[in-house]
């Protein structure tokens, strides 16, 4: 991590906690994380509950503010309003949140959602000023037959491709190897840190050098308050997108281990 750019400790906490359960959790952990960003300017915390439980999570972050404890949504179309069955817009997420999760491997891979699609949804996203946390990743398959690099190029180009440069700086780009989800198997620090060298290296080719070295690149796959000191002391490495530790107190815990690296 270097100075100039924030940690952020991002939690999808994917399809758990519905609005009691979620308001809740947030009544446990808000207090706990607004103290910690409150301590420190570096730290950026970000809660990323179901579309459902954004309302009232919301409320409870309103209940005590704390500068950069923020509120993300998993998912959102990239049309502003209309006929679209079932689907948010970046107008209605901006109304509670800062951020949005896009292209997971999980929409990736079990909603059919393509490059192109997480091409139009970083895009919209931007232009009505959401900060965009863009996955990507390897699978297993392609992990042991030495395609990471391709992958990554092909994912990177396909989603960030031909951005308006001005915007491009405030992309934020989580590194999520398929086989490290949910799976107890994280990246090693040192494999997980030479793939955000990579993309860092990519994106300065797309948009120069100022924004490559502006861009946030998260590391998520298994992260856990045991682990994640590995991932936080790699210098492309600005924090991380947490998916199980992040519906326990263990992301209080994480987030504590980030506070003190920054
Ligand atoms: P995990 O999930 O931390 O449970 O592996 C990470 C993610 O899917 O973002």
């Amino acid at each position: 991590m270097i100075s100039s750019r924030s940690v952020i400790i991002a939690g999808n906490w994917k399809m758990n906690y519905g609005p009691k359960a979620a308001s809740h959790f947030a009544m446990e952990i808000v207090p706990k994380l607004g103290q910690l960003t409150r301590q420190n300017p570096g730290l950026l915390c970000i809660l990323c509950p179901p579309a459902i439980s954004l309302s009232p999570v919301r409320e409870v972050m309103d209940t005590m503010p704390s500068p950069r404890l923020e509120l993300g949504a998993q998912n959102m179309y990239f049309e502003e309003k209309g006929a679209f069955t079932g689907e948010i817009s970046p107008i209605m997420v901006r109304e509670l949140c800062t951020t949005v999760i896009l292209g997971h491997s999980e929409r990736r891979m079990y909603f059919g959602e393509s490059n192109e699609l997480v091409h139009k949804k970083t895009l919209a996203a931007l232009t009505y000023g959401l900060r965009p946390i863009v996955c990507i990743g390897e699978n297993e398959a392609q992990h042991q037959a030495g395609q990471t690099e391709q992958v990554i190029h092909t994912q990177v180009q396909g989603s960030l491709a031909h951005l308006p440069t001005e915007l491009a700086k405030d992309v934020v780009i989580a590194y999520e190897p398929i086989w490290a989800i949910g799976t107890g198997k994280a990246a090693t620090g040192k494999d997980a840190g030479k793939v955000a060298s990579l993309i860092r290296q990519l994106y300065g080719t797309m948009y120069g050098d100022e924004s490559a070295v502006a861009l946030h690149i998260l590391y998520g796959g298994s992260t856990t308050s045991e682990n994640c000191h590995h991932f936080f002391s790699h210098p492309d490495i600005d924090g991380a997108l947490i998916g199980g530790a992040s519906i326990k107190h263990d992301f209080v815990e994480i987030a504590r281990k980030a506070n003190t690296m920054v």
